[in-house]
């Protein structure tokens, strides 16, 4: 039988960290076969940084605005994540548009999670935003990270009904489950992937 070497995982966050923390118990589970290397939050208060510490992850936490420029941000990270041996970075909640130097670096090895059927309503109020247009159903998307703002090959989709009576509250909470559930999944989809790309 192959062994496969263990796929390690950055996961970037930039605020309440829910989906970081169901991809580490879905680790603990043994249902995604990877190991989460690095959590880097673009924001130094963010509650995801003592979901990490609790859990006992590694984690990096800067203030881009102290950089000198988005390259500038990105190598220091880049510098991280190499020292850190990650093989892929999963954005959860990372609020901040993805630049060339992390693309180059992590080609096709960059997924993120949106709360909606992309393409509808990409930024960052997806669910505020199909709320408010009163459509039937909504959902959550996991994608290939490029250059755009919630664009690149979408890799798996799952639907949501807007119900009568659902509020914006109650619709939140029904995509993030499904978030928790659809996420750790496709991971694990990307991890076998990249451990078949390794032995070739
Ligand atoms: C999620 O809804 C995700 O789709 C979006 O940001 C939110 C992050 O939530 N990109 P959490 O920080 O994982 O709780």
């Amino acid at each position: 039988m192959t062994k496969y070497q263990p796929i390690r995982l950055a996961v970037f966050a930039s605020g309440n960290g829910s989906n970081f923390e169901a991809i580490m118990q879905s680790i603990q589970k043994g249902e995604v076969d990877g190991e989460l290397a690095l959590l880097v939050s673009d924001q130094p208060d963010a509650f995801v940084l003592a979901r990490a510490e609790k859990l006992g992850v590694p984690s990096i936490a800067f203030t881009p605005k102290a950089f000198e420029s988005k390259a500038a941000y990105e190598s220091e990270v880049l510098d991280h994540l190499k020292a850190a041996k990650v093989d892929l970075i999963v954005l959860a909640g990372y609020m901040r548009i993805v630049g060339k130097t992390l693309l180059q670096s992590y080609p096709e090895r960059i997924i993120n999670i949106h709360p909606s059927l992309l393409p509808n309503y990409p930024g960052r109020e997806g669910i505020i935003d199909a709320f408010m247009d009163k459509v039937e159903q909504t959902g959550v998307t996991v994608h290939l990270v490029d250059e755009g703002v919630d664009t690149g090959p979408i890799l798996a989709q799952k639907t949501v009904a807007i119900e009568e009576g659902d509020t914006i509250d109650s619709l939140e909470r029904k995509i993030h489950a499904l978030e928790h559930e659809l996420f750790p999944k496709v991971i694990q989809k990307m991890i076998k992937k990249l451990q078949k790309e390794y032995v070739k």
